[in-house]
């Protein structure tokens, strides 16, 4: 394994137990995390990239459970680490922004003092300091360091604002890791690309990893060093940012590029990805895109129907899972 490696999830698969069925969340997630990387996890709503990480940080519900794989941070594993052990990383070597911020910042509490309370306990600050600490934190992100931010309550921020404050919070401690789920409610794409751009200046300043989870490919398509794209729980293609967008070799790939809007295609009709993402509770067989697939639709392919095809890496550090890789795929 290369020295660089922060964060190694393996063949990762999670099921919840619902009323008398198994879902099936994660079927194999495969991200490779280098120190300092800006990786983009894309997907449709219910692919499982909030699964993903909330697994990493060891947060899923009761009813969750890792049925395999293995996650690696800094060459220990995060899965089966003493509870104690892993706190102490929470927090300050990985920490997450929320995809419902309302729900994990403290509503009665001001947002200064919740900033200076994450300096106090994990960097030992006294009162004083965490509140310079906190205002120099406030200014980084974009949030006015005075008296009157400190004061408010976390309702009385707009939508961006908060995110801010989540992303104040969640640097406090310099992590080496910062896994970063985008708001999918009311954000507008103008706030989470300024969002973007204030991560990668915090990533520029303290090499800070962040796994950048979001929906929208055409987001990130100058933002992320490498993007992993989950489908129905499992990384389909992955790859260095310049070649998924110059080369992508899987169909699903190849229609969500087609779906970004972009000025070259002005007037033209954006093609999207045709049909619906599978339910959980009902993967289809072999492989999970088949039934959307135009080219598995077309030649009526049996190996896409019947075998689960593997994340095979083609060239280095390209990744597709896919029996017929970059085929040149028919009108959808
Ligand atoms: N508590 C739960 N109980 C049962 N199923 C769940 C639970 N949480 C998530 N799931 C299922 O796991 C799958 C993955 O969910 P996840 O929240 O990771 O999707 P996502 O990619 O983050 O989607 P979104 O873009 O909408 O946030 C979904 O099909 C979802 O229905
Ligand atoms: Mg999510």
């Amino acid at each position: 394994m290369g020295q660089d490696v922060l964060l190694d999830i393996k063949d990762l698969a999670v099921e919840f137990s619902a009323h008398r069925s198994r879902i099936q969340a994660l079927r194999g997630v495969d991200i490779t995390l280098l120190a300092g990387q800006f990786h983009a996890l894309v997907g449709e709503s219910g692919a499982g990239k909030t699964v993903t990480a909330f697994t990493v940080l060891r947060l899923l519900p009761p009813e969750a459970g890792v049925v395999r794989g293995s996650v690696l941070f800094q060459g220990h594993e995060l899965l089966t680490m003493p509870e104690d052990v892993l706190r102490n990383l929470r927090g300050r070597e990985i920490s997450m922004i929320f995809q419902e911020p309302s729900k994990y910042l403290n509503p009665s509490m001001r947002a200064g003092r919740q900033v200076m309370e994450s300096a106090t306990f994990h960097l030992g600050y006294s009162d004083k300091a965490a509140r310079e600490y906190t205002e120099e934190l406030f200014a980084r992100v974009g949030l006015p360091a005075d008296d009157e931010t400190f004061r408010r309550y976390p309702h009385e921020f707009s939508g961006g604002m908060r995110q801010r404050l989540m992303i104040a919070m969640a640097v406090a401690c310099s992590p080496s890791l910062l896994i970063a789920d985008e708001p999918t409610t009311a954000q507008d794409v103008g706030v989470q690309r300024q969002i973007i751009e204030l991560l990668q200046d915090i990533r520029a300043a303290s090499r800070t990893a962040i796994l950048y989870v979001t929906h929208d490919i055409g987001l990130v398509k100058y933002a992320a060093d490498y993007v992993s794209i989950i489908y129905a729980g499992k990384i389909i293609e992955s790859a260095p940012r310049d070649i998924l967008f110059s080369e992508p070799l899987h169909p699903y790939t190849r229609l969500l590029l087609a779906s970004i809007p972009g000025r070259d295609k002005r007037g033209r009709r954006l093609q999207g990805v045709p049909g619906a993402s599978p339910r959980p509770d009902d993967i289809p067989s072999g492989c999970a895109f088949h039934p959307r697939c135009p080219l598995a639709l077309a030649q009526s392919l049996k190996e896409c129907r019947e075998t689960v095809p593997p994340l095979i890496r083609l060239k280095s550090a390209h990744r597709c899972a896919c029996f017929f890789s970059g085929k040149e795929l028919p009108p959808v």
